[in-house]
């Protein structure tokens, strides 16, 4: 589904008006979130896990990294998640946070207990693979619990996009990070950061083709297969003037 130059600068005209609703062209819309989008949003959110391939490359429990992911933002904040909708069919999102201390808080508070409890029921916390993560990761993890300074300061909201395939490379995630911080700048909110896997060259382009700019790279995750490899993140900002 091909879109010319004019229909794309029309769609940059309007979300200068701050249209937060957006009609696209073959039933395609960017809309808030709705409770009804849940199933389809943690599907994609589970099938592009690993920088746009499916969760189970290393994670074993979808409803698990459903719930760690997208919880937070479908409950405590759903008016900052926007959809990508094709005839009532989640096809892309952007969740997002305006104040990330926040988010920090309600995880380590609210939802992360409330996840492991469900990850000892389900049995997934002593699945081979998660062990095999959990071993690998949990000293990194404990180092580098949350991040401090300027990224909090300066760029206090985030947001993870994600499209499904076939439907990328339409100018859907460009349309849902454009219409995230439209309502973080219409909240005064100064700055946003993402974190991309550096292994992930495609959304490293994507990001900085939409003007954000790298702030630093954490050591994130090592390779669960013994080799000892760190995977790093890369957090990219951008100021919203
Ligand atoms: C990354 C992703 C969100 C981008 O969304 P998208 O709708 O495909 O991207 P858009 O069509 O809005 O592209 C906007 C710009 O980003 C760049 N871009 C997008 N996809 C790209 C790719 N595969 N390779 C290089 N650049 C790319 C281009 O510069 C593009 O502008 P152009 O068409 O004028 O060249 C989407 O491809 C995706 O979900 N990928 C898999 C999961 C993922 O990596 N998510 C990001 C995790 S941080």
């Amino acid at each position: 589904m091909g879109l010319s130059k004019n229909a794309r600068l029309d769609w940059t005209n309007q979300l200068g008006a701050c249209d937060i609703s957006l009609r696209m062209g073959m039933g395609l819309e960017i809309r808030p979130y709705e409770p009804r989008d849940s199933a389809g949003l943690r599907q994609i959110c589970c099938d592009t896990a690993d920088a746009g391939q499916p969760v189970e490359r290393f994670f074993p429990d979808r409803e698990v990294f459903g719930d760690l992911l997208t919880n937070y933002y479908t409950e405590y904040e759903p008016q900052s998640t926007f959809v990508a909708d094709q005839g009532g069919e989640v096809v892309g999102y952007v969740t997002g946070c305006l104040d990330t201390k926040r988010f920090l808080s309600t995880m380590k508070w609210r939802i992360v207990p409330v996840v492991l409890v469900k990850a000892l029921r389900r049995g997934t916390l002593w699945h081979p693979q998660t062990a095999r993560l959990l071993r690998a990761n949990i000293g990194l993890w404990l180092k580098n619990g949350h991040r401090t300074g300027p990224t909090f300061d300066d760029y206090p909201a985030h947001l993870h996009v994600n499209v499904r395939q076939g439907f990328r490379g339409q100018r859907l995630g460009q349309r849902l990070v454009a219409t995230f911080c439209e309502r973080a700048r219409d909240a005064g909110v100064r700055g946003v950061h993402a974190g991309v896997s550096a292994e992930n060259a495609q959304a490293r382009h994507f990001f900085e083709q939409l003007g954000f700019a790298e702030l630093h790279r954490e050591a994130r995750l090592r390779k669960p297969d013994g080799s000892g490899d760190i995977l790093f993140t890369i957090i990219y900002g951008k100021k919203l003037g």
